[in-house]
């Protein structure tokens, strides 16, 4: 029996990854290299330190942990001045009548991000009272595909992994909730969350008949 609907917030709910995009880019010209949107994609559903790593072994350079921090901070500063700016009419197609239907439904809801700057997004998408728990990059200690978020997450609304369904775009996230004994709904394509139990491209795709036949 499903009970809880745990989301990922980056790719799912919202589309941030084309400011993600853009802060990163801004780092790379200013270090003297180029950051493509292809390159971007492996930065999807990773923490701000590891994207980091990711950015200085794709422009060949590294530098010690004190100043890769400082340039992660410099990037949040630039990537903030967007989010701040958000709009509710950014939420992606389908997600606010979909969080409604399971309320309806008495399906508890949570957040499962990697994000630190998750709380300022949902605050500007006045989304926030719609969840009932919220795991973000705070409150966790190992990043996707470790199923941690999520099983805080579960554990937050009093219910057990096997009760829950977790919506995710990023092939770690299918990684962490399958490892954390949950159900899991791809959004994106099969070629590459083709682990996931079901594939939409996005929750515009889902309803509650929907997921009432995953169990
Ligand atoms: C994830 C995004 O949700 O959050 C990643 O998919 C991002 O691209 C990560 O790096 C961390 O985000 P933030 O907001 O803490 O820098
Ligand atoms: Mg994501």
């Amino acid at each position: 029996m499903i009970k809880a609907c745990l989301f990922d917030l980056d790719g799912v709910i919202v589309d941030t990854a084309r400011y993600h995009f853009i802060a990163w880019k801004a780092l790379a010209e200013e270090l003297g290299f180029e950051f493509t949107e292809k390159d971007n994609e492996r930065l999807k559903g990773v923490s701000r330190m590891r994207s980091m790593d990711i950015l200085l072994e794709i422009g060949g350079i590294d530098f010690p942990r004190e100043k890769k921090e400082e340039l992660a901070t410099r990037k949040n500063e630039h990537y903030r001045s967007f989010i701040t700016k958000m709009e509710p009419n950014e939420i992606l197609p389908g997600s606010t009548e979909f969080i409604k239907e399971l309320k309806k439904h008495n399906i508890k809801i949570a957040l499962g991000s990697a994000s630190k700057n998750a709380m300022t997004i949902l605050d500007r998408l006045q989304l926030t009272d719609w969840f009932d728990a919220v795991i973000d990059g705070t409150k966790v200690s190992k990043a996707k595909p470790d199923p941690e978020v999520f099983l805080k997450g579960a554990e937050a609304l009093g219910v057990s992994p096997n009760e829950c369904v977790v919506f995710e775009d990023a092939e770690a996230g299918v990684e962490a909730a399958l490892a954390g004994g949950m159900k899991c709904v791809g959004i994106g394509t099969p070629e590459i969350l083709g682990n996931a139990h079901l594939v939409v491209s996005g929750l515009h795709e889902m309803s509650f008949e929907k997921l009432s036949r995953l169990q």
